[in-house]
């Protein structure tokens, strides 16, 4: 089976510590959830191979790491204060909210068209709607010890603000020329009116986004280059499936308020095909804005044509939840061994959360156990993260490996201990369930 249900793929991450809803034992908190030891691994290397394609193997991409508060008057030249809203309809007997663009099942936000869209729809408890309004989905807080209206803040609602505001500072300390991109990864809030579907709308999530500062005259072309380094991240770097991925135009209706064109990455998620990755054109609203509200010269000055303009943005976003989420949808594999059906995420080497597991295949034999802690951090010093596992059956552990992912499992059994084949191992390949016998001094390279 290839194309797991919501509820597999929640089940998976619960019972073997990916993701737990956030608060669980107070009975959760809706549009959060916390990773566990095996999410928080695959999540690190996730974002380690996005930095690395991002901005380790380009020249002239620089990372940041900004606060998650910032000025206020940010978010207010931004346009998120007015425009970071999304349609929503009341239930008028239970007072309940929905998204109206979800219950009219639409792209467009336009208030008149949902009105009509939505005329003879109820609520889900079978109730009137009120009609379709705005909902702002800002966060806020107070900052400093007086909790008046001068002292509100917002939490971020996308990292790239801040990367705005230190275009400048990026620009001058890196003496860098256009075109160059400043990356983030960090955590945005949301407060969104239906958080839904596990991890793929939260109201805390990550975000990894990338700004590209450009003359305006290249923008059709960069932002070409972009869309493609999108889509091939995801399929050469996180081994996706190009038959899960689709192309998703926005239109008009559909765009932010800061974008001039957009075109997201759909993942055929099990609730269907939904965005995944964004690649906006900015145009020169945010520096231009900042510029205005704040008074300071955000122009580039271009030493060779002698022209001073504001530099246009090509934009690169996408949530860390939803890429874990899309990665492990797309890694999950049910199979018929034997008549017995086994689990086993396909994930791809690079991003699995342990490399390898190492057993003695009994653990009451201590010379077994010696001689498998030897092995176990011989490969711990070399790959860092490879799993001790000597609980259950060698068939069980084999199970909980394919389950979490984990591509080898090294066994040590008493042919390892004596005679011709002493100083060798088992080494089960996780696609193939094959077995090889590989001696300990190969055992490194054979695993990389
Ligand atoms: N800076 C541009 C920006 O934030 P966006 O389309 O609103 O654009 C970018 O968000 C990406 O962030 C999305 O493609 C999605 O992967 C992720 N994202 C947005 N809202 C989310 C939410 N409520 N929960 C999880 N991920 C979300």
């Amino acid at each position: 089976m290839n194309d797991p249900a919501l509820e597999t793929i929640v089940s998976l991450c619960k019972r073997r510590g990916f993701v737990f809803q956030a608060s669980e034992i107070y009975g959760g908190f809706a549009g959060f959830y916390d990773y566990g030891p095996l999410g928080v691994e695959l999540v690190n290397n996730i974002k380690q191979e996005w930095w690395k394609a991002m901005v380790r193997e380009h020249d002239n991409v620089f990372g940041v790491d900004g606060a998650i508060i910032q000025h206020p008057k940010l978010w207010e030249a931004s346009g998120h204060v007015a425009g970071f809203t999304d349609p929503m309809v009341e239930d008028v007997v239970t007072h309940k909210r929905y998204r109206a663009d979800h219950l009219a099942n639409t792209d467009s936000t336009d208030l008149a068209e949902l009105k009509e869209l939505l005329k003879d729809v109820t609520s889900p408890d079978g109730n009137a709607l009120s009609e379709p309004r705005f909902f702002n989905m800002m966060m806020q807080t107070w900052v400093g010890a007086v909790q008046d209206s001068s002292a509100v803040s917002y939490l971020r609602p996308e990292t790239a603000g801040s990367i705005f505001t230190n275009y400048e500072n990026v620009r001058e300390t890196m003496r860098a020329k256009l075109p160059f991109g400043v990356a983030q990864i960090g955590k945005a809030f949301r407060n969104e009116i239906s958080p839904r579907d596990f991890i793929f709308r939260v109201r805390e999530l990550e975000q990894m986004e990338m700004q590209y500062f450009i003359r305006p005259e290249t923008q059709a072309e960069v932002y070409e280059d972009w869309r493609t380094f999108a889509w091939n991240f995801l399929i050469e770097r996180l081994g996706i499936s190009k038959d899960n991925l689709q192309w998703h135009e926005h239109d008009e209706k559909e765009r932010a308020h800061y974008a001039a064109a957009a075109h997201d990455i759909y993942f055929k998620y099990p609730q269907g095909f939904k965005e995944l990755w964004g690649t906006h054109n900015r145009t020169d609203y945010d520096l231009g804005a900042h510029q205005k509200a704040s008074g300071k010269d955000l122009q580039y000055f271009d030493d060779q044509t002698r022209e001073r303009f504001t530099p246009y943005v090509i934009e690169s976003s996408v949530g860390v939840g939803r890429m874990l989420m899309a990665v492990l949808v797309d890694a999950y594999n049910e199979e018929e061994i034997n008549g017995e059906t086994r689990v086993v995420l396909k994930l791809k080497p690079s991003i699995a959360p342990y490399r390898v597991a190492v057993s003695p295949l009994l653990k009451n034999k201590p010379e077994l156990v010696a001689k498998a802690r030897e092995v176990y951090s011989t490969l711990k010093k070399e790959f860092g993260n490879v799993m001790w596992d000597d609980n259950g059956n060698i068939g069980k552990r084999y199970r909980r490996q394919d389950e979490i992912g984990t591509p080898y499992c090294v066994v040590i059994d008493f042919d390892s201990l004596e005679g011709d084949t002493k100083d060798t191992v088992t080494v089960r390949n996780r696609d193939t369930t094959e077995q090889a016998r590989v001696t300990i001094d190969e055992l490194i390279s054979h695993l990389s």
